[in-house]
């Protein structure tokens, strides 16, 4: 990919005795079609002459984009893209590369052989994916990207944000991508609804938000999905969690019991949810709801529901709560809701109290106390009128475990606590910590390290495991250190 450093120096041939430059004079071609990305021309006044003598990164800038746009529309023109578009495969791919080679060949400018494939394989991604970001989203290591306006894009790789040479051509350029993302999920943005939540193809969730609500040009938020979703293995492998954690936790899933994934932004969360699910049996009827479908279940017996945001005149929004309303008349054995963040709080909460154990779900919670806590504002705030005491009482009766996903300092993400809910005592939600990590400082890389231990408690529900046949061996709760991690140098 071309970072803005990267942009080669276009060799213009002589014609008819003077230097032109790759620049192309605004409105040569008439207006661009629907399927080429807009770009904007170069200034009218340029003189072509002046231009290729002392180049400044800026005008070559111009330059190869304006190259660029101008192949890719010759590309519109010669091809039936729409049709194109339904063939798939790396033959059409082919075709296309060859013809863009042909237009390359016709353009009065030289380019090296690396140029020219470069050149080339960014026009396929311009029609066939979603241009500069077709790279970074090859990318496995990459988890999430984000796109501050055309010109500054971040990525994080194992949990470190870097920027990238990235950019887009302007802001159009940008919304073009945009309008691709989410008109492949029946959506739209633009200034009726500047706000929209999308999915790629590989099931990476994205967002997006225009100006003027985003201030200095659109912004998108792409959670990536890497080929390989993150398993167990990978959990002890990074230190996250320890077997003897995972070991209890399958437990308390085959034991129908509700549990509640606590934590923050980026903290793990749907990725803990996803791996938790995994331990649902075959057998069990599994009820998924998201706001945009990102876990992805391997059992043979799953529906998955999808909430919708109102169409343009504000109208038809599916909410999670009408989802999981209708999802109770669906003989659902397990209910597993992508995030509790409004009204569908407290009818989780009563759909776990009235049979429908083994239910998960996520909060947004800094810790596993805090989760009592939010669970009240959530429910105060939908405007349910019940008295705190009340709310608690809904949560203790309801569930079984909360758990704390948490990303400290440097990027490691971690299981800080699981606890059971024990019941009430006077006012308060009463919990003990069965399993906790304990941070010992940072290392010499800058990440947190520390240990895991298990607090000694024995969870009061371990007669309820062993009559759903998952017998524990009770030694795993005794208190000791379970792990420590290795601090970098
Ligand atoms: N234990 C882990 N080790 C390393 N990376 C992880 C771990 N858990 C999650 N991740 C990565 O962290 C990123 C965020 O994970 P996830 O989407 O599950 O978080 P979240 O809390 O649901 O985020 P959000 O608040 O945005 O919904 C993902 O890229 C995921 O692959
Ligand atoms: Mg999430």
């Amino acid at each position: 990919m071309f970072g803005r450093s990267k942009v080669p120096t276009l060799k213009v041939p002589k014609q008819g005795g003077s230097t032109e430059t790759a620049a192309e004079k605004p409105g040569a071609h008439g207006p661009a079609p629907s399927a080429a990305p807009p770009v904007s021309h170069a200034p009218a006044g340029k003189s072509p002459s002046a231009a290729n003598a002392a180049m400044k990164a800026g005008d070559r800038d111009d330059e190869y984009y304006e190259l660029k746009s101008r192949i890719h529309r010759q590309l519109v023109e010669t091809l039936d893209l729409t049709a194109l578009s339904k063939r798939s495969g790396e033959d059409v791919r082919e075709e296309v590369r060859q013809v863009i080679a042909g237009l390359c060949d016709q353009q009065n400018v030289l380019l090296n052989y690396n140029d020219k494939q470069k050149l080339i394989s960014e026009i396929l991604d311009e029609t066939f994916g979603l241009g500069p970001l077709e790279g970074l989203l090859k990318d496995p290591l990459i988890s999430d990207i984000l796109i501050n306006g055309p010109k500054q894009v971040y990525v994080e790789r194992k949990g470190r944000l870097t920027l990238t040479g990235i950019s887009f051509r302007d802001n159009a350029h940008l919304m073009h991508v945009i309008d691709k993302i989410v008109s492949s999920v029946g959506r739209r943005c633009d200034e009726v609804s500047p706000m929209v939540d999308a999915r790629l193809k590989d099931g990476s969730r994205v967002n997006a938000i225009i100006p003027p609500l985003a201030i200095d040009g659109p912004s998108v938020s792409i959670r990536r999905f890497g080929a390989d979703p993150i398993t167990w293995d990978d959990y002890v492998r990074f230190n996250s969690v320890t077997p003897e954690m995972v070991e209890f936790l399958k437990a308390c899933v085959i034991a129908h019991l509700n549990i509640i994934v606590a934590g923050g932004t980026g903290s793990g969360k749907t990725t803990l949810l996803n791996n938790l699910s995994s331990f649902i049996p075959d057998t069990d009827r599994i009820v998924t709801i998201e706001d945009a479908a990102e876990l992805r279940l391997r059992q043979p017996h799953v529906v998955r529901l999808e909430s919708r945001p109102p169409n343009i005149e504000g109208k038809g929004r599916i909410s999670i709560r009408d989802l999981l309303i209708n999802a109770l008349r669906m003989r659902p054995d397990r209910i597993v809701v992508g995030e509790c963040r409004g009204a569908e709080t407290l009818d989780m909460l009563q759909a776990m109290n009235t049979g429908h154990d083994g239910s998960l779900t996520t909060i947004h919670a800094n810790s596993v106390r805090d989760a009592v806590q939010r669970v009240e504002t959530m429910v105060m705030m939908a405007g349910f009128d019940l008295p705190i005491k009340a709310i608690r009482q809904q949560f203790a009766s309801a569930v079984h475990l909360v758990i704390n996903a948490s990303r400290l300092t440097g990027g490691p993400r971690k299981i800080m606590s699981i606890a059971e809910v024990q019941g009430m005592e006077g006012e308060a939600v009463t919990m003990q910590e069965i399993f906790k990590f304990e941070q010992i400082g940072v290392d010499g890389a800058g990440k947190a390290y520390g240990r895991f231990v298990a607090t000694g408690l024995r969870p009061t529900f371990l007669e309820r495991l062993k009559s759903a046949g998952v017998a524990l061996d009770p030694g795993i709760f005794e208190r000791r250190v379970l792990s420590t991690d290795q601090p970098a140098q």
